[in-house]
This record gives C-alpha cells, structure tokens and sequence, in this order.
C-alpha cells in the first residue's frame, strides 16, 4: 500500500475520512503519519486515538523563513516513509522548494469548482456570484496556488437562504466522499 501522509491544520474530517478509506481491506493507500502545523489543531488527538503517528511542527518559531519549516516537515514525512502527501485544510502557502521535492505526489482538497474561486471564502463568494452550484475538487499541487491539475470534482447545489456556514457544510460531505476516491484512484495509477 502507497504510504499517505495527511497534513492538516485544524478538524481534520477530511484527514479522518482518509484515515477510515485506508483501512478499507482493498485499500491502494494507508495513512501513516498526520502532520499539523499547529499543535492545538483537533486532527491530532482524532489522528492518535485512531493509533496513526502524528507530529506537530509549528510553523511560529521559525518566522519568516518559509523553507526551514518546511525542511523540518520534509524530513518528518521522509523520516515516515511516505510516497505521498494529501493536505486536508492544511493552511499554508507552500514554497516552491518544498512543492518540487513533492512534484506529482502531492495533493490537495479544495472547497471549491477550480478553477472558479481559488483562495478563502470560497463558500461566501459563491454565494455572492448568486451561483446554482458549488462543490470541492481534489488537484495536484503545483507552484501556484490552487492551480494545479484537477483529479477529480464533486458538485453540491446552493439552495435558498443558504449561508456560507450552511454551504460549507454541504460541502465538507462531498469532500469526505471525494477525498478518498480521489486519492485511491491516484495511488492504484501509481504502482
Ligand atoms: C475543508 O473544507 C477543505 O477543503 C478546506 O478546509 C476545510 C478543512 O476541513 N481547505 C482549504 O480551504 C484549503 N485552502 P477539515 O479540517 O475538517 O478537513
């Protein structure tokens, strides 16, 4: 099985649903280490009560120097053995160092239709283009963010009186369906 690493930065439902697939009997992947960038983020205790490794490297004491935080993350994942990376609400804009030592294995969940919407606030500002649907898209990161490839999409409708909370809600199911197929589709291709 491709050996996963899931990066969070706070819930981590996503990082739980990927947890759960792996360990499916046919499953191509299993989720081996949880990295947070904030040791307070909930994924943590979620992630070792399930009995997977977890490591928090916070990204404070290191200031402005981007890239010595994420060789200390680089070396954890290595350190793991890990194939691949699935960020799930990790956020933290990637350098392009660390994005080309993951170049074509790492990837990424966004809650929206990429390319529409990029960035935060997704669920408000589709709300606000008065859009009929939303959705989530499993991609693979690239230097730009939330530009890369996309692997796969899942579209929700926005309904009346939907607020972003309520929409984001929608969302996050799709993406707990998504996330996992996503991803073991990616891992089956890579062997
Ligand atoms: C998810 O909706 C994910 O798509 C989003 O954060 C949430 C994390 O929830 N990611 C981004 O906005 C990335 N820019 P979770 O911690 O419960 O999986």
């Amino acid at each position: 099985r491709v050996r996963v690493a899931v990066l969070i930065s706070g819930t981590g439902s996503n990082m739980a649903a990927l947890i759960e697939a792996g360990r499916a009997p046919d499953a191509p992947f299993e989720v081996v280490l949880v990295l947070s960038n904030k040791d307070e983020a909930g994924g943590l205790a979620i992630a070792s009560a399930a009995g997977v490794a977890t490591v928090a490297i916070d990204h404070r004491p290191f200031g402005k120097d981007r890239e010595a935080h994420e060789r200390a993350v680089d070396e954890a994942l290595r350190a793991s053995g890990v194939e691949v990376v699935a960020l799930a609400g990790y956020m933290r804009l990637l350098t392009p160092w660390l994005v080309g030592q993951w170049a074509g294995r790492m990837l990424n969940i966004h809650p929206s239709l990429l390319p529409k919407y990029p960035g935060l606030d997704t669920h408000a500002r589709a709300i606000e283009a008065r859009d009929a649907e939303a959705g989530c898209t499993v991609h693979l990161v690239t230097e730009g963010v939330d530009e890369g490839p996309a692997l796969a999409q899942a579209a929700v409708p926005i309904v009346a009186g939907d607020t972003p909370e309520s929409l984001a809600q929608r969302v996050l199911t799709a993406e707990h369906n998504l996330y996992p197929q996503a991803l073991a589709d990616f891992c089956r291709k890579l062997h």
